[in-house]
């Protein structure tokens, strides 16, 4: 791997961010997404794939971990593996349909043909030309290191990386909301859509970690025309929550004095009083949305919007993937998620409203991309890298004392405390040398100490 170049203007960030001073450069600089595949995409858990996506033995979806392509499939014993998709011959893409179900992948190239176990079984030729010196055993597809959580398959490159668990550092309590909307868990409402965009991931994952400043304005007529129930001036109210030094950060809308779970049909409603802890419940009962971001670059959004202006909404739950497809280009992911055990018909009334606000054309979805678009435009100038911006809310906000929930929560839900923390961590794997294990107490100077709540039972 050619040695990183690391830009003068990410030490200077490592000072400002406390001071809540991000320089614009970092949303589409050439540099720094180099930089992120060598040292933040070969470190960080990456998600995959939703385990609902491959249900059978011998179903498979290729995926990415930055441009590495990945498979990942359920073999014939329903194991869930990955691996890089490259054949160890010449390393031709050994799977080329983007979705399917196979017991095996043959070589366009030279025919050779590897279980879905990644084990190598068949080569041409193989005692006249190899006389004896090809070990099929060692020359299988090469496994990615997996792991799963409530349903969601990651994946990363680093051997030495934290377990999954640590790495999610207690976010799986907040996770939770949108995995387990019942006892059965959730699943995907068909294949994602996918599209490339002119911005940078980071910027949708960042909004997506709980931008609630924009939604009044930029998506003010969903609210002018009834799709979407005003909050008015409630709408700052709730929580904001990030796991210290992890990045993960969540935000959490509430409204007082409505119904346990408003907006949810009364099947949700009871699959959530069933499947959350007491904990949970208390944190996620009177939310009347909430946008979650699993750093890097994986988020979650529920809201209600309605089919038709002043209908009464209906909550849904999108799952999000920012893939950097280059500087200031990402190949966008969406995913609807819905209660496995609510009746179809329901499922695809839920579908039919996530479509409408968060599908490729949705509403929601192209208030969001014009604006990320536009500004991520303008990050890309020469001289972007000191042009500062603005990251001063809650500079002197002091965590919640008695929070529920892990990790460090702070009142109102519009805040950027989250946002701090996020590019603290984004910043600590781009400064961290390889070989080095990533730290997540090493902090910017004066950034607020790590300090985490514990983990509720
Ligand atoms: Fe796959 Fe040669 S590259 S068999
Ligand atoms: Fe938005």
């Amino acid at each position: 791997m050619t040695a990183p170049v690391i830009p003068d203007y990410l030490h200077r960030m490592w000072e400002t961010l406390p001071e809540g001073r991000i320089p614009a450069k970092i949303f589409n600089d050439p540099a720094v997404h180099t930089l992120e595949k060598q040292r933040l995409f070969s470190r960080a858990w990456v998600f995959l794939a939703h385990e609902s996506e491959i249900p059978h033995p011998g179903d498979y979806v290729l995926r990415w971990i930055a441009d590495l392509s990945v498979i990942v499939v359920r073999d014939e014993h329903g194991q869930v593996r990955a691996f890089r998709n490259a054949c160890t011959h010449r390393g031709n893409q050994v799977c080329k349909a983007e979705m399917g179900n196979a017991s095996h992948f043959r070589c366009s190239y030279h025919g050779w043909t590897f279980k879905n176990t990644g084990e190598l079984i068949g080569v041409p030729y193989h005692r006249e030309v190899y006389r004896g010196r090809l070990d099929r055993a060692e020359w299988g597809l090469r496994p990615v290191r997996i792991d799963t959580y409530g349903g969601l398959i990651f994946g990363t490159l680093d051997p030495n990386a934290d377990p999954l668990d640590e790495y999610l550092g207690g976010f799986q309590f907040y996770l939770d909301f949108f995995l387990k909307p019942g006892p059965e868990g959730a699943e995907v409402y068909g294949p994602p859509e996918r599209w490339v965009s002119d911005t940078d991931w980071k910027i949708c994952a960042e909004n997506f970690g709980g931008d609630g400043y924009h939604t009044p304005v930029a998506h003010q007529f969903g609210f002018a025309l009834g799709f979407y129930p005003s909050s008015g001036r409630t709408h700052f109210m709730g929580y904001a929550v990030h796991i210290p030094g992890r990045g993960h950060c969540i935000g959490i809308g509430h409204t007082p004095g409505l119904p346990p779970f408003v907006g949810f049909p009364p099947e949700v409603v009871e699959g959530y009083m069933n499947a959350l802890s007491p904990e949970q419940i208390s944190v996620f009962r009177d939310a009347r949305m909430s946008v979650a971001t699993v750093f890097p670059n994986l988020s979650f959004l529920i809201q209600p919007f309605s089919l038709a202006p002043g209908q009464p909404g209906l909550k849904f739950c999108t799952m999000r993937l920012w893939h950097p497809r280059g500087p200031g280009k990402i190949e966008m992911w969406t995913w609807c998620l819905v209660p496995k055990h609510i009746p179809a018909e329901l499922k695809h009334e839920i579908y039919r409203v996530y479509s409408l606000a968060f599908g490729a054309a949705g509403t929601f979805e192209q208030d969001d991309f014009e604006n990320w678009t536009n500004l991520s435009r303008q990050h890309a100038a020469f001289n972007a890298d000191s042009f500062e911006l603005a990251y001063l809310q809650g500079l002197d906000l002091e965590p919640i004392a008695d929070f529920p929930g892990p990790g460090r929560a702070f009142t109102p839900y519009v805040t950027e405390i989250g946002f701090r923390n996020l590019w603290g961590t984004w910043l600590n794997y781009l400064l961290t040398p390889l070989g080095e294990p990533v730290d997540p107490a090493r902090v910017p100077p004066a950034f607020h100490p790590p300090e985490t709540q514990p983990v509720a039972d």
